[in-house]
């Protein structure tokens, strides 16, 4: 793929699938403890957290609902294109519910903090937020992750759902891109 001169490549890995697996399940652990006896949907972020709920709710030991919401914030590009666009909002009433939104990884914040507030507005009993990844350094509104995978550095990464140009998405690990300038 190119983008004004640079051609992108998978890179290094930055989590191994093993890695992922370990700390999915200390997340699904921690899950099932906090929410046991209360009324969890889980509210996964298409199309990049699809992989992760997929696993995560499996290691869950507590009955939950799941539904899905769809926005889009970036296009076929590494960089954002501005307001988050939303496409497909939940089917199910969240009206008293207990909330967990389910996020591939958390860069600027505003697709999150858009969410929330979007969310809010049906009355659920609570909204917390799961995101397997989070570029700390990259935050331009604050938000809070009450289950977080892992922080990692500001480089863009690919794979467990994450896509480069809806590309690499079906790999186990999750990875860096290589630029490589191309004339
Ligand atoms: P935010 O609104 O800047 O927090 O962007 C969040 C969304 O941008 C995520 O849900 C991803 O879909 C996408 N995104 C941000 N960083 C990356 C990345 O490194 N790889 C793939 N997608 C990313
Ligand atoms: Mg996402």
């Amino acid at each position: 793929m190119r983008e004004n001169g640079v051609e992108y490549r998978l890179g290094p890995a930055l989590l191994s699938a093993a890695d992922i697996r370990t700390r999915v399940r200390e997340l699904a652990r921690a899950i099932s403890r906090d929410y046991a006896g209360r009324d969890l949907l889980l509210i996964c972020v298409l199309k990049g957290a699809a992989i992760f709920w997929a696993d995560l709710c499996r290691a869950l030991r507590v009955p939950c609902q799941s539904d899905f919401v769809a926005m889009e914030s970036y296009g076929d590009s590494t960089a954002p294109l501005g307001q988050p666009r939303f496409t497909k909002a939940a089917d199910v009433s969240l009206a008293g519910r207990d909330v967990l939104l389910v996020e591939d990884i958390i860069d600027t914040g505003h697709t999150i903090a858009r969410l929330r507030d979007l969310l809010q507005i049906q009355a659920p009993r609570s909204v917390a937020l799961c995101a397997l990844l989070d570029k700390a350094e990259r935050r331009e509104v604050p938000t809070p992750i009450e289950y977080c995978g892992f922080v990692i550095p500001n480089v863009f990464v690919v794979g467990y759902g994450l896509d480069y140009g809806q590309q690499y998405r079906h790999l186990p690990h999750i990875a860096t891109l290589r630029p490589r300038h191309v004339a």
